[in-house]
């Protein structure tokens, strides 16, 4: 890393995390809370992390720390699943998907050619998830090669872990937005050599869904994929039902839409499918056979009238499962709204989403979905220093609750339940503060 921190620095404050998957590990083994805890971070990274009793008599006198006795410390949330040249479409009346791609999407992304235009939304949309609380994101660019570059070099300047793809798009959309097998191939691998652990950054291959790209398209992805063993396939699957009819029509000889990406080489443990909504049990099933990861995007499920993604069933075929903002369908950056949506989605199944769970569904859970749990996702020592100080008393919602939280859980749901970007007092990536809400912003 070449952004980080040379001096030590430490925050004291409750300390929430998750070491493991409470899906899978019992909750009291995966989640962490320590009431009075210290992070201390030295080169980007966790020097020491635990109890305050513990860890301040070995921290010198000279050392700066930041004190925040009623605040929560998280690791830096992960965005599984985000378009940033949606950023300035956010909120848009329409109907569903292929309406909204067709009208609102396209146009808005044919302005990417301009790399004015993407260096502007790539420093706002960075600015956008910092003060979120989003440290770490896997971003879907636009066809235009020079929209990966400014999203890049404005990730590189901040020092963020983020990863990015070129979208492939060879047919059935505007002109203006449509690449060649060839042309997107060439371009892929310029930018892989490129960016691709170039200092925090990784590539994704990205397909933007089956039925914008060919029968070629996809089998030269495949060939990306193989070519570079540790880059990521990043695309959409089964989120609406017009859209799956119309892939059955595309490809009449595969057996749903999970097979096309199959039949071409794309489904392993490096693919992260957005949305997969409408599974059948097949795909389910094969989907966990591949150890393939899934971003659960509910805000956006909502907006476009997707449908309720199924958590339970996710788990039983031990899919990885991350959260994806899916912004601009999705209608916020704030992965706290996010998880109010999420918990929501469960309840109309009928199903669970507890606090811990939703926890490891925003930090580790992303980060394993991303490949990326050795480096982000917990407040464990010699990960990278990402993390979050929330505020759970930033919004009047909040402060009119006159019920104190039974437990450290209570508390956490009270900010997922409530919270928004005000609850976000500080961002921290690699060691250095990146987002610092100010006190003006704070409303008395
Ligand atoms: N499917 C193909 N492209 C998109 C997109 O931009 N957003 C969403 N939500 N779904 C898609
Ligand atoms: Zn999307």
């Amino acid at each position: 890393m070449s952004t980080t921190a040379s001096s030590r620095r430490a925050w004291r404050s409750q300390l929430a995390f998750c070491t493991a998957d409470p899906f899978h590990e019992s909750t009291a083994e995966a989640f962490h809370f320590i009431r009075d805890g210290v992070v201390v971070c030295e080169n980007g990274r966790f020097a020491a992390v635990g109890e305050a009793e513990r860890i301040l008599p070995t921290l010198g006198d000279d050392i700066p720390i930041e004190h925040y006795p009623d605040h929560i410390i998280i690791p830096g949330m992960v965005d599984a699943h985000v378009h940033y040249p949606q950023h300035g479409i956010i909120g848009a009346y329409s109907g569903e998907l292929l309406e909204w791609l067709e009208q609102v999407a396209f146009p808005a992304e044919a302005a990417f050619a301009d790399r004015a235009h993407a260096d502007s939304v790539a420093e706002e949309f960075l600015e956008g998830l910092l003060t979120n609380g989003t440290t770490t994101a896997l971003v879907f660019a636009t066809v235009h090669e020079a929209s990966v570059e400014a999203f890049f070099t404005a990730a590189a300047r901040r020092g963020l872990r983020m990863i990015c793809g070129k979208v492939l798009m060879d047919r059935n959309a505007p002109a203006a937005l449509l690449d060649t097998a060839d042309s997107g191939d060439r371009q892929s691998r310029a930018l892989i050599e490129r960016w691709h652990g170039h200092d925090r950054l990784g590539y994704a291959v990205t397909p933007r869904f089956a039925l914008t790209s060919s029968s070629a398209q996809l089998s030269s992805a495949g060939r990306l994929l193989e070519a570079y063993p540790d880059v990521l396939l990043h695309t959409h699957l089964c989120e609406n039902p017009h859209e799956i009819q119309a892939v059955k029509g595309e490809f009449p000889h595969c057996e749903d839409y999970l097979g096309v990406y199959e039949a071409h080489g794309l489904v392993g443990s490096r693919s992260v499918f957005a949305h997969s909504i409408h599974l059948s049990e097949r795909e389910q099933a094969c989907l966990g056979e591949h150890d393939a990861a899934v971003a659960f995007c509910p805000m956006s499920n909502f907006a476009l009238g997707s449908g309720l993604f199924d958590l339970d069933a996710a788990r039983q075929h031990r899919l990885r499962v991350a959260l994806g903002s899916d912004v601009g369908a999705g209608n916020s950056l704030s992965l706290l709204r996010c998880l109010d949506e999420a918990y929501k989605t469960c309840k109309l199944r009928g199903q669970r989403l507890e606090p811990a769970h939703a926890l490891y569904l925003a930090t580790l859970g992303g980060a394993r979905a991303l490949g990326l749990e050795r480096q982000i996702g917990s407040l464990e020592v010699g990960k990278e220093a990402d993390f979050v100080v929330l505020d759970p008393l930033a919004t009047p919602d909040q402060r009119s609750r006159n019920v104190p939280p039974r437990d450290a859980s209570e508390r956490l749901f009270t900010i997922f339940s409530l919270g928004d970007d005000r609850c976000v007092a500080q961002t921290i990536a690699a060691g250095r503060v990146a987002h610092r809400r100010t006190a003006e912003a704070i409303p008395s």
